[in-house]
Formats: C-alpha cells, structure tokens, sequence
C-alpha cells in the first residue's frame, strides 16, 4: 500500500519514521505504541472499571482528565467532556494528536486514523483551545474555520462543535453549506461568528463574491488560528483543489497572523504528498495511527464478497442479501446503509426495495435531492433505532450514524478510498459491524485487484426475488428507468479500460441491464446532446432521440411506450454523483 512510499519532498517528513504503531482500538500491545508524539503522551494509570457503553475506548490511552495536570485545558470544557458527552479515555487517534496540537501551536499536523475513531475531537478539542487561548470577545472573529467535503458532514462537525462548547456558550458556531439560504448564514458570520464549519463551494461564494457583503466576511477571516481540513484527502483531490487554493488565498498570510492546520482523513492516498503544503507549513507532522502495511478497515468487519452473474442480477441479489442479514441480525436492531454509484440508481433500488416484503421501508439520500430534504433524512437516520439508508457517496464520508449494523455496496465504488470510507460507516466507536460488497461478474477485477488486501468471504448470491425485483421493476415509471440506464451508463463508461470494454460493450450491457434489470419495455431513447456529453456519439446499440425544444415547454418527447429521452433535467450530466474522475461538488 503506502509503506514503500518515498519521503515527501515538501517539508521533509518521511512518512514511515512516524507513523504510529497502534491499531484503531487496540486491545493489546499498546505497550509498542511509537508515534512519535504519542509517546510524549501523559501516562496514566490503567483503569479498573468498565466503560459506559458511550466509551468503547481501550483502558490503556490517557484520559481526558490528564490534560489538566498540564493545564493544556480549560477546566469548563473539560468538564463538558468527562461530565456531558461521558467521555473518559481517549481514543488512539486522540492521544496521539490533541496532546501534541496543544503543546507545539506552530507545527501543522497531517492525521490519519481509521473511520469513526474520535478523529472529529481530535481537531475539535485543541482548535477550541486555541481560540480561548486567545482571550478574544467572542463573536469578533473567526477562530477555526473547518472545511467539509458534504453539507451533511459540515453539519454534523458543527453540532459535536456545538457541544464541545456546552458550557461556553457565548461562542457561536455557525455553518456556511450549499442548498440553504445564502443570506441567513451571510447575516449570522458578519454578526458574530467564533467557528465557521462550510463546504468548499459555499465558502468561496460567501468570501469572493463582491455583489455580496463578501469584504464583511473576509474581515471576520483575518485572524484565523486553525484551519482544519477534514477528509483531507477528498478536499485535496482534483475536484476540490481549486475551491480550496481559493480560499486558503482569502486567509491572512501566515507570517501576518500565526495560523495552525490540521488535515485529517482516514485514507491518506500517494497524491497528498504533492498537494499538502497548499494548507500545511514546511515541516508538519505525519501522524498516524494505522499500523504499516496494516489495511484502513476494521478486523472487526466481516466483509462478505457476492458475484452476480450479470448487472440485471444486482437488484435481486441485494434484496437477497438484506434480507439474510436482516435474519442474521436481527430485526430489532438491524440499520443499513446500501451504497450505489449514481443518484438514479439509488432512487431505483429504493422504489423496487420499498415493495419487495419483509424488509425495513428505504429512504433515500443522494445530491439530487432539495437540502431540506437531505438534512431531514440524515436526522431521520441518525435518530433511527433501525432502518435501511440508501445512498450515494454524499454520505460515504465522515458521517457518524450511531449504529449501522451494515453496509452494503452494490456496484463497485469510484476508488479504493471510498470503499474504506463506506464501509466505515459501521463498527464506529467500538462498535461492531458487517459489510456487503456486491459485484457484477465484469465488475469482479475491482475486490481481486484494487482491494487486493482486503480478505473477502465469498458466498453465493440469493436471487430468491429474482421474479419480484422483475414484476416490480415493470411498473415504475419509465422516467426512474430511463434516468437509471442513463447513469449506468455514465458511471461504467468511467472503468471502461478496467471492465475492458469498448464503447459498443458498454452499450450493449446497459441495453440488457435495460431490458432484463430495470423493466424497461424497450431500450431507453437519450437525446443527442446527452450521449454528446457521454462521448457516446455513433455508437451502435443507443437509441437517440432529438433534443428537447427551448423555450415552448411540452416538446420533445417521443412517447413510444415510455422511451421519453432522459437526461437534460437540469445541467446535463449522467446523474451520476461518485463516478470516476469526474467528481462533482457535493
Ligand atoms: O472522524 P472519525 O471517523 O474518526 O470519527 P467521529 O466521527 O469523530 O466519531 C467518533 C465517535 O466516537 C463519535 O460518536 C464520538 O461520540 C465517539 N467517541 C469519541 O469521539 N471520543 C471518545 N473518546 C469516545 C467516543
Ligand atoms: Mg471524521
């Protein structure tokens, strides 16, 4: 994996020196625990009694309590800690940075630490610290600014945020996320805003745009002390980066104002190395608490590998698989997350699942959706003893679900890291879990190569609702099968080269997909400008159809037992939201 990486050039740290030897939650050996801060660690003493159920941590990490021996902490937020959100020990990950990020201000901090392991405190805790360090009004500035890939996480970092300051609350914590009202979350920064938790896209529009009260806003920015990158990695990639350059522009430069960063992610792929010093000084510290060549996903994970014979399978083996696990956990505590690639796909399985009986009602979470909606279903979830999410990669990362028993993923996911970041969305905290990986025969090159390390249990597929799935699947309405081929489409174009196909295969499968899997009467129609945009243009098997007319409205169809072109709705596109390189903002 990344043990033979090459020390990076920037800043001169060399990854494998420091990287930690403890696993997420070890339950032994944490005697060897070598990071290289870790060690600067206070020691404590082991304890006795057992943890409440809140704190599956090891006995063997410092408490929180020990930071006060140092007077690292204010004793109010302390309090909070031990007496309000019932945290004792800290986590791995915790020990290893908070001591360190409060002890060494001007050293930037690069974390890696696997999924739902406390990594939200562990940059919460000491930007908070930092802030009443300062012993500013509050209200006058900006102190720590957190950028968040999803809206959804941006919220949820917001609200553990919102807690840490319990007993503090004269400090305002406000968010700046896409799909809300602009102006509200405008109003409350100028006014008076301590913790500015956004998304990349919305921050930059509060920040740059100048019809706006954009100078206001940039005014508040000018005395940042922390600015943390959460999924670091995702912010970094191609998508992101450009929003991101924009927007570390906007802060004031470092030798102005002294500022510490921290990235944090449980997958820290090759590519970080080039792009961290656009957010981290010369000389920031690698942490991590992943053992070398030591896999990213939890050993408590059973991870199950089902392949289908072909795409038209996937629906009935998923429904197969739900309800199997269902049995095997039970229905009284059984809550799932089934991930798809596209946003069409998702509403497709929620409208054939949500008939197939004996299994918990579907909800649907995806970025096509209004954002109201989006939050009110995230609530829902989280609040949710039991249930069945099914979702793109909007909530692949970062979201704390308290008890997902499982995670399926139907389809392969757009890379490597977003599997482990799936996945992650069980056995958080301690907890225990079970994941689904569901593929395609084609598709079967991605668990053998991409996730070569990752030890699956093969079982066959259960397609018991094969004749269901197909009965149901006849009577949607042909938009969600039109809008479902069209995203397979767009998706599977992106592994072309992996599932080597040209682009003649790929029509072809996703016209049997079409016919066998989604019920669809005949092959869908897509408008020309649509399979334009797919470079798809003269490929046999597609069924094209004229562009919809501009302005009078009603055009365009060509009706022919529900083969209205798809697509167009909006922006063009293929509907698809985690697919390949193609990344959207989220
Ligand atoms: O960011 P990461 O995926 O590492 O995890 P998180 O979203 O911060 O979630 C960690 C979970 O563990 C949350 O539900 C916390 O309430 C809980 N927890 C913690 O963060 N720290 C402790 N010392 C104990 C529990
Ligand atoms: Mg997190």
């Amino acid at each position: 994996m990344e043990n033979s990486r090459a020390p990076a050039a920037s800043g001169g740290r060399n990854r494998n020196a420091r990287r930690g030897k403890s696993g997420a939650f070890p339950q032994q050996n944490r005697s060897n625990h070598s990071t290289a801060v870790a060690s600067e660690a206070p020691k404590m003493a082991p304890r006795v009694a057992t943890p409440p159920l809140t704190e599956p941590v090891p006995l063997d990490t410092p408490r929180f309590a020990d930071l006060a021996k140092e007077s690292l902490l204010d004793p109010v937020v302390l309090k909070t800690i031990i007496e309000d959100m019932k945290f004792d020990h800290m986590t791995p990950v915790q020990a290893a940075t908070i001591h360190q990020l409060l002890k060494e201000r001007d050293t930037d901090v690069l974390a890696q630490a696997k999924t739902g392991t406390g990594k939200t405190v562990a940059f919460l805790l000491p930007a908070i610290q930092s802030m009443l360090n300062r012993k500013r009004q509050p209200g006058q500035f900006v102190s720590l600014l957190v950028i968040s890939p999803t809206r959804e996480l941006a919220l949820q970092i917001a609200n553990e945020a919102q807690k840490l300051l319990g007993r503090r609350p004269e400090y305002s914590v406000c968010t700046a996320i896409g799909g809300t009202n602009q102006n509200t979350e405008e109003r409350k920064i100028i006014k008076g805003c301590d913790i500015l938790i956004g998304t990349p896209g919305r921050l930059l529009d509060h920040f740059t745009n100048n019809e706006r009260n954009s100078h206001a806003i940039q005014a508040k920015l000018q005395r940042v002390d922390t600015l943390v990158l959460d999924e670091a990695d995702r912010l970094l990639d191609m998508g992101f980066l450009p929003s991101l350059k924009n927007i570390i522009a906007v802060l004031p430069k470092r030798e102005v104002s002294e500022r510490q960063s921290m990235l944090f992610s449980a997958t820290v792929p090759q590519y970080v190395d080039k792009v961290a010093h656009f957010a981290l000084n010369k000389g920031y510290k690698y942490i991590s608490t992943i053992p070398e060549g030591e896999l990213n996903t939890h050993e408590r994970v059973p991870q199950s590998l089902i392949v289908v014979p072909t795409f038209s399978d996937m629906a009935a083996a998923l429904a197969g698989a739900l309800r199997q696990e269902l049995a095997h956990v039970g229905p009284e505590s059984f809550k799932a997350i089934v991930f798809a690639p596209t946003a069409a796909l998702v509403d497709f399985y929620v409208e054939v699942l949500k008939s197939i009986p004996g299994l918990p009602t579907p909800m649907a979470l995806h970025s096509r959706a209004s954002q109201s909606k989006r939050t009110k279903t995230t609530d829902e979830f989280r609040k949710a003893k039991t249930g069945l999410l099914i979702a793109t990669d909007v909530i692949a990362r970062g979201m704390d679900f308290p008890a997902v028993t499982n995670v399926f993923q139907a389809g392969i996911p757009a890379d490597k890291e977003s599997y482990v970041h799936r996945l992650g969305r069980t056995a958080r905290a301690g907890a225990e879990g079970r994941g689904t990986f569901i593929v395609a025969s084609a598709e079967a090159f991605f668990p053998k190569y991409t996730l070569k390390d990752i030890e699956f249990v093969e079982s066959t597929p259960n397609l018991e609702a094969r004749a269901d799935v197909q009965q149901i699947a006849q009577k949607l309405e042909p938009e969600v099968q039109n809008k479902a081929y069209q995203a397979w489409l767009g998706f599977y174009k992106t592994f072309m080269k992996s599932l080597r196909w040209d682009a003649e295969t790929l029509v072809s499968e996703a016209n049997k997909l079409a016919l066998d899997g989604l019920g669809a009467p005949e092959v869908p129609t897509l408008y020309k400008s649509t399979v334009g945009k797919m470079g798809l243009r003269g490929t046999r098997g597609l069924v094209v159809g004229p562009d919809p007319m501009k302005a009078p409205r009603g055009g365009g169809g060509r009706g022919g037992g529900g083969g209205r072109p798809s697509g167009g709705g909006g922006g063009g596109g293929y509907g698809g939201e985690s697919g390949g390189g193609k990344r959207q903002r989220r």
